[in-house]
């Protein structure tokens, strides 16, 4: 059998009729992108255009993808402080806030960004990069939430987004002039996509949810 990765990256992309999805995966409901192994096969399905739209919140949190090529278009400052505001009402740990959001939009400092982000030099192509601070001595996990907001509300926008977690975080805080007792969480690019992903493939309800205690299956159903 090949691997899910193999065949995504070969067929790119499957289209199967939505009743016959229905067919395949009775527990699903319409307007899935579907990837999945069955019996010893591996199948790929988008669902097609005429399915009827899902709340908007699901729909964007299935639409986002990790876009890795951006247009240079900047971002009109209206959407970008929408952006930012989703992210100011994120939760975090106590209401304390303990995060700040530096917002790249110099092309040098940009570049210098990408650099110590392991060289990926793509980053720089978009109009804004955001970077993910925490105060000295709170947890990171409050900071990914902020993050999250920013890129589903960058999402329903129509803008692309790509977490980045491979930096070098002492390079990142010399150019970005963030004091040494802070931490990174994460940083973004953020602008209009240049390429359009097909769905990376998840694992399997059945692998990944579990009912009462570990490991004991649940039952499971879209
Ligand atoms: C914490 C975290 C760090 C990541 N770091 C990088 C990164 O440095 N570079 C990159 O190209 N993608 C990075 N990604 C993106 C993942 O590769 C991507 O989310 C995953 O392959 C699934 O694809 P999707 O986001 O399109 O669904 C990161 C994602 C997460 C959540």
């Amino acid at each position: 059998m090949l691997p899910v990765e193999e065949i995504t990256s070969s067929l790119r992309r499957v289209s199967l009729r939505t009743d016959m999805l229905i067919q395949l995966f009775p527990n699903r409901r319409r307007g899935f992108d579907v990837v999945a192994e069955a019996k010893g096969r591996c199948l790929i399905a988008v669902s097609n255009e005429e399915d009827e739209p899902m709340n908007e919140t699901l729909e964007t949190m299935w639409k986002r993808r990790s876009v890795r090529k951006y247009k240079t278009d900047a971002i009109p400052e209206e959407h970008l402080s929408l952006i930012l505001e989703a992210a100011r009402r994120a939760p975090t740990g106590a209401n304390r806030q303990s995060w700040r959001m530096i917002v790249v939009r110099d092309p040098d400092v940009q570049r210098k960004t990408a650099e110590a982000c392991s060289n990926q030099m793509w980053m720089a192509d978009a109009p804004v990069i955001l970077c993910l601070v925490t105060l000295p001595d709170e947890r990171r996990v409050s900071g990914t939430i902020v993050l999250d907001h920013a890129i589903l509300a960058a999402t329903s926008l129509g803008y692309g987004t790509c977490w980045i977690g491979s930096f070098d975080a002492d390079k990142v805080k010399e150019v970005l002039g963030i004091p040494n007792d802070h931490g990174i969480v994460c940083l973004t690019p953020l602008g209009l996509a240049a390429e359009q992903p097909d769905p990376r493939p998840r694992k399997p309800p059945a692998e990944l949810f579990m009912a009462d205690h570990f490991g004991s299956e649940l039952d499971y159903s879209l």
